[in-house]
């Protein structure tokens, strides 16, 4: 491959992604993937979902949205239009200009880095991959994946890097549930292997995005969401430890954060809460531990943060207890009623939630659970199926409330009158003074 054929390639493909005529490809349509490909088909291209999961392949070819930022009524007309279309084949990549792979990258049980997903994702691209393409990896990962692990992976079909194809990484930073950020209007961050790389990713983002941030390398771009997600992962540790110091020195950690608050430089608020959930603010950290270990340096800010954290529904079911000792109710036998079990408000993603934990301790400990979540009508844990039950019958009925998730449709001055005790653990009760609120 010559410089003059190389060249050649990158600005037939910037004519494509300028006049909207590149064929778009999606890997992965989670709360990720989904939103991206719907910004794209509204900004004019053809895009083509691929995923592995067939329910979720029916579902966007009949305009039925499964994610919350994407409403049914903003994807049917798309795919009714022919811009957007799924399939569980990667033979249509053989007629993709562009991918963007969104596809998981949990931890293993270790927490190591799990990339099957990124891997198969890679292997199958591999196989219909052709001069002229931009691939973009989206997932959150260890700084290095993308020339260390992707590249490799598609070098192998004996396409050059910067001359055959174009390689980015691009960190995703999407907020579900968030109203005011949503794909389109928070700045997309892009490093290329090679500068016309960099050129194209920020040339493509720049059609369907509202602020796109060229940055030196795909490591640098893999590094920026590793500090933004690690940046609030031991922020939150912080302010957990400090809620412990409170709880002991019988402190309102909240009035104290408002306060730090209205300082309007140096300060930024966080809040205390019963875990982490999600997948980047519990997760992504540990995917630069583990590559930082590689070098020989322990990051020892999140293995604390790590620890404190995973500490707190410890230390709610412990709060549980007291505030029922003190009702003389012991937690063996108790009804305890779990409100909200979403990782965060008004969303309805359960991964890691820390509800979960808390269920699980507070049985360990004979307590009977209910739950209520209009996010979440099932919850599956060891080996039971719990049902979401309606919020003030149930919390009528138990010796205990428990806010772990305070979505904002709860009606929560109901929920006073009709409690006995109410463990607050998101300060969901702040308007409300009651001897009834005991407060994380
Ligand atoms: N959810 C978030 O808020 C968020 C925010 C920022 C970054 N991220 C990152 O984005 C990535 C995707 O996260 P998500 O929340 O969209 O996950 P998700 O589980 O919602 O979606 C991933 C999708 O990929 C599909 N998939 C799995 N393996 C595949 C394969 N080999 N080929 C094709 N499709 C495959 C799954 O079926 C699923 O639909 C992760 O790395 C995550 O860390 C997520």
């Amino acid at each position: 491959m010559n410089a003059t054929q190389a060249r050649t390639w990158q600005r037939q493909l910037e004519e494509k992604i300028r006049t909207r005529t590149a064929r778009v490809g999606i890997v992965g349509l989670g709360y990720v993937g989904l939103p991206l490909a719907v910004e794209f088909a509204r900004a004019g291209f053809g895009v083509t979902g691929i995923d592995v999961t067939v329910s979720k392949v029916e579902r966007v070819n009949a305009g039925d949205s499964y994610v919350l930022d994407v409403p049914s009524g903003t994807l049917g007309p798309l795919v009714s239009a022919g811009a957007l279309r799924a399939t569980r084949s990667f033979s249509a990549v053989a007629e993709l200009d562009t991918i963007n792979i969104c596809v998981p990258t949990p931890l293993r049980k270790s927490k190591d880095p799990d990339m099957s997903y990124i891997d198969a994702a890679c292997r199958e691209i591999a196989q219909y991959i052709h001069p002229g393409m931009l691939i973009i990896l989206e997932s959150t990962t260890y700084p290095g994946t993308t020339d260390e692990f992707v590249l490799p992976l598609l070098e192998k079909t004996g396409l050059r890097v910067g001359e055959d194809f174009f390689l980015c990484f691009s960190p995703e930073r999407v907020d579900p549930g968030n109203p005011k950020y949503q794909t389109t209007n928070i700045p997309k961050v892009v490093g290329g292997i090679t500068p016309a790389c960099t050129e194209l990713g920020t040339l493509f983002y720049s059609q369907a995005l509202e602020t796109v941030v060229p940055v030196s390398s795909t490591k640098v771009a893999e590094m920026v969401k590793l500090l933004e997600n690690t940046y609030r992962m031991i922020n939150i540790g912080l302010v957990n430890e400090l809620a412990l110091m409170c709880d002991r020195m019988d402190i309102n950690v909240w009035e104290i954060i408002d306060a730090a608050a209205t300082k309007p430089f140096g300060f930024m608020p966080f809040y205390p809460g019963p875990g982490l959930g999600g997948h980047c603010i519990p997760i992504d950290p540990f995917y630069l531990s583990w590559k930082t270990k590689q070098s020989g340096i322990e990051a020892r800010f999140i293995e604390l943060a790590g620890y404190i954290n995973g500490n707190m529904p410890h230390f709610v079911v412990d709060k549980i207890q007291t505030a029922l000792n003190n009702h003389s109710k012991p937690v063996n036998g108790a009804r305890i009623h779990v409100v909200g079990v979403a990782y965060k408000r008004n969303i309805d993603d359960m991964r890691e939630s820390p509800a979960l934990d808390v269920i699980l301790l507070l049985r360990k400990r004979g307590a009977v659970i209910s739950y209520s979540d209009p996010y979440v009508p099932h919850l599956k844990l060891d080996g039971i199926t719990l049902d979401s039950t309606p919020l003030l019958d149930s919390a009528a009925n138990a010796d205990c409330v428990v806010i772990v998730t305070d979505h904002a449709d709860f009606d929560y001055r109901g929920l006073i009158a009709s409690s006995k005790l109410i463990v607050d653990t998101r300060n969901a009760m702040k308007a409300f003074a009651s001897e009834k609120i005991v407060r994380l």
